[in-house]
């Protein structure tokens, strides 16, 4: 530090001083001479004054004798040199005997009278004044005075050596206080930088800093700076936003033509009894989890248009702009006539794979038909998804086991796309899937992504084992990727999830309302407790299963009745499919025998509501529960029981979990059972309504921190991170083989 306070502050000082020395000292030489010189030339003045009169009978008489004695009296004054008188003509006429021989009349005739003039002698320099006399009756006489200035030379040099010390010692003084002055200023911004930085003052104050510290305004900038990019990366880790996320699509995968694939469409239009149009979301947990993600990140939603106004409201490309109200997005709706539906939809998708895949024990169907059905349909998609996409290299972010075969037709069509298909549900092992009567093309397929993903690591293991099973290709086991024909997949968990805050939250009202307003509306009494059960209609999610663990607790803990009611809300779903419909069936009656059994006139152990909710009105039930039971007998994620989190804000509610979904890999703060031991399922219930308002606390508290975490921005934004690395590898693998190529021919 020492050393470049010298190089920057003192050896500048010097060279400085230096500089003003070359030109100070010839003007200070100047100042004495001139200050000297002026002095002879006065005391010249005086000397002639004292000459005049005697001196010009002398002259007239030519008398030399009277001349030297006058002479020898003046010049007692020991730095006059002496004197001497020269006529008109330039002719010496007398000089003293000390000024003998030094300035002759002919140089005196070139000094002016009244002037002086410095004259260099061989004894040294001389200042000669002169003076011209014009007496009257008298030849005019020139008289001049000469000074010794041998002692200005001395003093010239005395006044040099002066100047030169001081200069030296005040530069050294000078040079001491800067280094000095520059070392403590130095050391009071270390010490206030420290503390800034240990304090992380810089975050809120990045332009402050006292005037004398300009230095710290700029450091504290970009400390600021530098912990903002920090944050946003932390963001991508801990943190992640609908921000966080465009910033992945902006950044890392360059704001790609981006486009989602389902079957289920976001939005479905529909008519009201009066005809009018109206707007619904489907209860989907795909729906839930990626519209968020559309929103944030806009793009084109390819998805069956189900809906019997869909037709009404889409322009001439089949496309709408949604959400509605606040379009983000473009949502492309694709036609299917009742016999593709029919296959590809009710028939091998929920007939077929729905079954196959979750362990419900409900026996799949495979037909023929449904399987063309499914092909054909993947291949409608594939020419607008290719369509919408439009060339270069896309972004597809395929949904679901409706669309095996997508990838493969769409790698056709667009080699360069990165496509990544998530399957929504599990996948069952090698030997479930076995039974697949086109295991080989779908699994072919299937691999002809860049990235598959799943809920949880333990589905890819069993879809990497089925792959290593029925398919001809190389599994890297530790990286978790497939190569098959020359393309590399990577197979990898992404834990789905929902948005945070949720939206709906935003408009929800408190909590004691909601408890009031949800019982009011179902015929609940006010201090009845409440228990909660959202979902589809379907067998994989135990509603039935769910009704006899009530009947359970009800007959075992008597006292309970009239004091606990279990409210079903059931949204009706693929009602076309006999296992469909034997559910409701069965559920109906169900539902019936319990509350005949065990109910009274101003009390029912389960009230069944079989219709669909919109998300507000979900969010409003999360609000009223005490419990909310989620006994899924096989289920991908769940995203319900998320959403209950995401809705108790209170930090109050118990939730009951299947240990058959995705989520209790993450809400293990939740009571756990297993969804096909009923008594089980009772003891939970019972827990869930003693269970202290300390207890239920600190384990929402901790489930909340999780699902606010895990939100579906980290989900997307992670598959994105993914896919933007493969983008950037395959870049690089592309550069390098043109490289080679270019270096052969040349
Ligand atoms: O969440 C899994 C899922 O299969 C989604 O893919 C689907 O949209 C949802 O359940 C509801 O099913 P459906 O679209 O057949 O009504």
């Amino acid at each position: 530090m020492f050393r470049s306070i010298l190089l920057r502050s003192v050896l500048p000082l010097l060279i400085a001083a230096g500089v003003v020395a070359l030109f100070a000292l010839p003007y200070v030489d100047r100042l004495l001479r001139d200050w000297f010189s002026a002095d002879m030339q006065a005391r010249a003045r005086l000397v002639m004054s004292s000459l005049q009169e005697p001196l010009a009978p002398l002259v007239a008489r030519d008398d030399i004798e009277g001349m030297g004695r006058l002479a020898n009296r003046t010049t007692a004054d020991e730095r006059l040199l002496g004197l001497m008188v020269c006529d008109q003509g330039g002719r010496l006429m007398y000089e003293t005997a000390r000024a003998s021989g030094t300035v002759s009349c002919l140089a005196a005739s070139r000094v002016p009278d009244g002037h002086s003039a410095i004259l260099q002698t061989g004894t040294g320099s001389v200042q000669l004044t002169m003076f011209g006399e014009h007496p009257q009756d008298q030849s005019p006489y020139r008289v001049g005075v000469l000074y010794d200035m041998g002692f200005v030379d001395r003093r010239q040099t005395t006044a040099r050596d002066y100047v030169i010390t001081f200069g030296a010692v005040a530069v050294v003084v000078l040079a001491a206080f800067l280094v000095l002055g520059a070392w403590l200023v130095l050391r009071r911004w270390g010490n206030v930088l420290v503390h800034d930085i240990s304090g992380r003052r810089f975050l809120d104050n990045a332009q402050s800093a006292p005037l004398w510290m300009p230095v710290l305004r700029q450091v504290r900038k970009v400390l600021h700076d530098m912990e903002e990019s920090q944050r946003l990366e932390m963001d991508y880790r801990e943190n992640w936003t609908p921000q966080a996320l465009q910033q992945v699509v902006r950044e890392q995968l360059h704001s790609p033509r981006m486009v989602v694939v389902s079957n289920r469409e976001p939005y479905i239009h529909d008519y009201t009894p009066s005809g009018a149009v109206m707007v619904q979301v489907p209860a989907s947990g795909m729906v839930t989890a990626l519209e968020p993600v559309m929103r944030a990140c806009s793009g084109t939603w390819v998805a069956h248009g189900s809906g019997p106004a869909d037709r009404e409201v889409v322009d001439r490309h089949d496309r709408v702009a949604v959400p509605p109200g606040e379009p983000s997005y473009t949502l492309r709706r694709v036609w299917l006539s009742a016999e593709e539906e029919e296959g590809f939809y009710y028939g091998l998708s929920n007939e077929g794979l729905w079954p196959l895949c979750h362990l419900a024990y409900v026996r799949p169907s495979f037909r023929e038909d449904d399987w063309l059905a499914y092909r054909n349909v993947n291949r409608k998609f594939a020419e607008v998804v290719a369509q919408e996409a439009g060339g270069g290299d896309p972004l597809i972010l395929i949904q679901d086991y409706h669309f095996a075969m997508l990838p493969g037709q769409l790698r056709a069509r667009r080699p360069k796309a990165t496509i990544l298909l998530f399957w929504h549900i599990p996948w069952p092992n090698a030997e479930t899937f076995g039974v697949c009567p086109w295991k080989q093309e779908m699994l072919t397929n299937m691999l002809m992504a860049d990235v598959l993903g799943f809920h949880t690591l333990y589905h890819c293991q069993n879809f990497l084992s089925t792959v290593d099973r029925f398919i001809e290709c190389q599994i890297d086991q530790e990286r978790m990727t497939v190569a098959l024909q020359g393309h590399v997949c990577h197979v990898n968990a992404y834990p789905i999830s929902i948005e945070w805050p949720p939206r709906w939250l935003a408009h929800a009202q408190e909590i004691a309302e909601c408890r009031r307003q949800v019982r009011a509306r179902f015929g609940i009494g006010e201090h009845v407790a409440l228990g909660l059960g959202v979902e589809r209609w379907d067998f994989t999610k135990g509603v039935i299963e769910r009704c006899q663990a009530l009947e359970l607790l009800l007959e075992q803990q008597p006292e309970l009745r009239g004091r606990v009611t279990l409210l079903q809300i059931a949204a009706p779903s693929r009602s076309k499919l006999p296992a469909y419909q034997q559910l409701q069936q069965g559920t109906l009656a169900e539902v019936e025998r319990i509350n005949a059994k065990l109910g009274t006139d101003a009390w029912k152990p389960i009230v069944l509501v079989g219709r669909h909710q919109a998300p507000e009105q979900v969010f409003e039930l999360y609000r009223a529960a005490d419990f909310c039971i989620v006994n899924s007998l096989h289920d991908g994620m769940n995203l319900v029981a998320k959403e209950f989190v995401a809705a108790r804000d209170d930090e109050d509610g118990a939730l009951i979990l299947s240990t058959f979904t995705g989520a209790s890999r993450e809400l293990v703060e939740a009571l756990l059972i297993n969804p096909f031991d009923v008594t089980e399922t009772a003891d939970a219930m019972l827990r869930a309504l003693q269970m202290s308002r300390e207890q239920r606390r600190e384990r929402m508290r901790l489930m909340r921190r999780t699902v606010k975490e895990n939100n579906v921005y980290r989900w997307a934004g992670r598959m994105l991170m993914d896919a933007a690395r493969i983008r950037q590898r395959q870049a690089l693998a592309v550069g390098e083989a043109r490289a080679e190529r270019a270096w052969r021919v040349s």
